[in-house]
């Protein structure tokens, strides 16, 4: 296991992804009755900016550093930028929430979070962080096995987030699968996916299978900083959201037409699809 998110922290990726994050977080609030949350490959929970890891590649610079630095952000990036905020008080911007810290700071009394984390060291840093805190229970394990014991929750309302590394191959395969289960166990939660973009034909091939397996309403919403005609960068970031709450759609096409000439004013781009429109 290679892959340490505390380098790529705050990216222009990260603020896409939780951003969206917000909004599904904001719309499951619009009810009373409690909801869960789980979070299958969760990183440390929240990051240093001022770290080395970070301070080395500076992506945060081309990230979160840009949005905050903009006087005008739209009503959709409320939620995402009062957590970011919060966990700035003094105004600068030094630390950056992951997605559980972005759930936790919207949580309520009655919701629950579970979080899973696969890295030895990451886990032990989420357990220290979210010690003491009885909505959250932290699972040292497979993020794609996790879901068998965990789901459907007895809440039976909620939301996933997958947000795998992309370090192994097989990773939209075994993603696939995982989806295909949690479907199962879970008919009606939101499941958000998320998944680099590098070369066109991989992202193809994966909306592909998404659309034959049918299922549920099925969005999928990308940023690209540049044309993806390099299959060795990262030229985007995309995002399956899976049973997207009433209006998600509205909320991401304006966070998205804000976000995209803020962190690539010329080469830019995006989009937002619906793979699948109507429940199966
Ligand atoms: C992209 S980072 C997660 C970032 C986090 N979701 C956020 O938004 O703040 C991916 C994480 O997955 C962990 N990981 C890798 N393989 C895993 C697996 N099979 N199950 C659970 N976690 C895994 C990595 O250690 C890493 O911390």
């Amino acid at each position: 296991m290679n892959y340490r998110h505390a380098y790529h922290a705050g990216n222009f990726a990260d603020v896409m992804k939780h951003v969206a994050l917000s909004l599904v977080v904001a719309s499951l609030k619009r009810k009373e009755t409690p909801f869960f949350a789980l979070d299958t490959h969760a990183g440390l929970g929240a990051y240093d900016l001022d770290s080395i890891a970070a301070g080395k590649t500076g992506e945060y610079l081309d990230g979160i550093a840009k949005v905050l630095a903009r006087p005008d952000p739209p009503t959709a990036l409320a939620p995402y930028l009062t957590v970011v905020r919060d966990w700035n008080p003094d105004g600068g911007l030094r630390w950056y929430p992951g997605s559980p810290e972005v759930i936790r700071a919207m949580m309520r009394p009655q919701d629950r979070l579970a979080l899973v984390e696969l890295h030895p060291e990451d886990v032990v840093e989420l357990r220290r962080r979210f010690a003491g805190d009885r909505r959250v229970g932290v699972h040292h394990q497979d993020g794609y096995l996790a879901a068998k014991g965990l789901l459907p929750p007895p809440e039976r309302r909620g939301l996933a987030l997958i947000d795998p590394p992309f370090e192994v191959k097989d990773e939209l395969d075994r993603l696939r699968v995982a989806l295909r289960r949690m479907r199962k166990l879970w008919p009606t939660g939101v499941v958000m996916v998320w998944y680099p973009i590098k070369g066109r034909e991989p992202v193809r091939k994966f909306h592909q299978t998404i659309r034959d397996e049918g299922g549920p309403k099925t969005l999928a919403v990308e940023l690209l900083t540049r044309p993806d005609d390099d299959p060795f960068r990262l030229n985007g970031s995309g995002l399956l959201v899976i049973n997207p709450p009433w209006r998600l759609d509205e909320a991401l096409a304006e966070a998205l037409a804000w976000l995209t000439p803020v962190f690539a004013p010329v080469h830019g781009s995006c989009s937002l699809e619906w793979l699948i429109k109507e429940d199966d």
